[in-house]
């Protein structure tokens, strides 16, 4: 058995209030089917933001989402768990509501073997520590499009025009996606700070990344508009529907509430993203199918994994990383995030251990278990 410190922190979410408190270490916690995990450095995803103003409706399934984008090492594993001290793992939070958030110095998640197998997923790339990416966010898009390809019948993306409403993490790894499926890609951003870090990181080129106010001005031009801003609103579901070809396919993968509709239907956008499901609609007498993701697999993961370690450059996931903060820092900058009044483009890393003062990120703080 590992040595645990007496007390360790770890982050609460009580009534929208984010707090960092030392808390004693749950030795009694440590059983058969337990896997404890140092993160090493945590991501914030806007659904975490989402859970602290309650604009995100909870699964019961799978619990809040709140903390669950890491990466770290297993300092324990339960004898029934199938995993080892010093596994260098991430988290797949769509299997598990028995976990403790990633927000922490140490993570508990308990499980059956085949549970666990699912929710803690190896990482086979051990330079992960040093080129910081985020598996979870990339391993939902893979699993958005495969589902995308799936919902409607396209053999493939090829030669596909693909519009994406949003140059947030996830519209610029959709993009990047898409890219590599050889389809052409346009993405609208409302705002100018999204597209000048996608342009300045060389995720994208002048002619990919267009303001949003632009979108008119490409109507009936894509297969598919891809949709993907924290709220999917009436008026972005309208611009969508205009940016369509006929016949073309919107697939909703932004935030959703449980009675969204699709404008002058009753067809529910919530259930046909959180289902996975497809069905058509009528917009101006324009017909268009509306599809939609939610959530990954392990597979997902391990073909994430794959695509970086192959494509590297078409899948620079590392230029998405904007600022390393710590884990002091983090109840004040992520709660300045979820009330609008602090923005950053893509995504903001939260490490624990030194930060080198001159990178502005961290230094690795492991003790070399692995
Ligand atoms: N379906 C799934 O499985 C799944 C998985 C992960 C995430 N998500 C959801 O996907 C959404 C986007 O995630 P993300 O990581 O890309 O977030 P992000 O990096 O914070 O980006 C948010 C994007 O939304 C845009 N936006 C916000 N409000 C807008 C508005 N009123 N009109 C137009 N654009 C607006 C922002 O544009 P500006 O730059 O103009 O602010 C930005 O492009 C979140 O709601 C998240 O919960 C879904």
């Amino acid at each position: 058995m590992p040595e645990f410190p007496s007390t360790y922190l770890t982050t609460a979410l009580v009534n929208g209030k984010v707090s960092v408190t030392a808390q004693p270490f749950p030795h009694e916690s440590l059983s058969e089917d337990t896997v404890v995990i140092k993160p090493d450095f945590m991501g914030i995803c806007r659904a975490d933001t989402k859970e602290i103003v309650g604009s995100r409706d909870i699964p019961t399934d799978r619990g809040p989402l709140f903390g669950h984008e890491f990466i770290g090492s297993v300092t324990f594993a339960g004898a029934r768990t199938g995993f080892h001290q010093g596994d260098l793992v991430t988290f797949n939070p769509n299997i598990t509501p028995t976990r403790t958030t990633g927000f922490a110095e140490y993570v508990f998640v308990h499980g059956t073997a085949d549970r666990l197998d699912q929710a803690v997923i190896r990482v086979p790339e051990q330079d992960v520590l040093d080129n910081i990416w985020m598996p979870e966010p990339l391993a939902c898009i893979v699993h958005a499009t495969r589902k995308l390809l799936e919902l409607t019948g396209f053999p493939s993306f090829e030669g596909k025009r693909v519009g994406i409403i949003g140059a947030g993490c996830s519209g610029l790894m959709f993009a990047m996606h898409a890219k590599h499926l050889d389809a052409s890609v346009v993405v609208f951003n409302r705002g100018g700070m999204r597209r000048d870090f996608a342009q300045a990181q060389e995720i994208l080129t002048g002619e990919e990344i267009l303001p949003l106010a632009e979108a008119q001005a490409h109507r009936d031009t894509f297969d598919v508009v891809i949709v993907v801003p924290t709220i999917v609103t009436t008026d972005l579901l309208e611009t969508a529907a205009a940016m369509a070809v006929s016949g073309g396919v919107l697939h909703i993968y932004g935030g959703t509430r449980s009675t969204d509709r699709f404008p002058g239907t009753q067809v529910n956008v919530d259930t046909i993203r959180r289902g996975e499901r497809i069905e058509p609609v009528t917009y101006q007498e324009k017909p268009l199918a509306v599809s939609g993701a939610y959530g990954c697999f392990k597979e997902d993961y391990e073909e994430a994994f794959r695509l970086h370690a192959d494509h590297p450059t078409d899948f620079p996931v590392e230029r998405l990383v904007s600022r390393h903060i710590t884990l002091d820092e983090f109840p004040e900058i992520i709660t300045d995030i979820a009330e609008n009044t602090k923005d950053f483009p893509g995504k903001v890393i939260v490490g624990i251990g030194a930060r080198e003062p001159e990178l502005g990120r961290f230094t690795r703080s492991r003790s070399g278990s692995r």
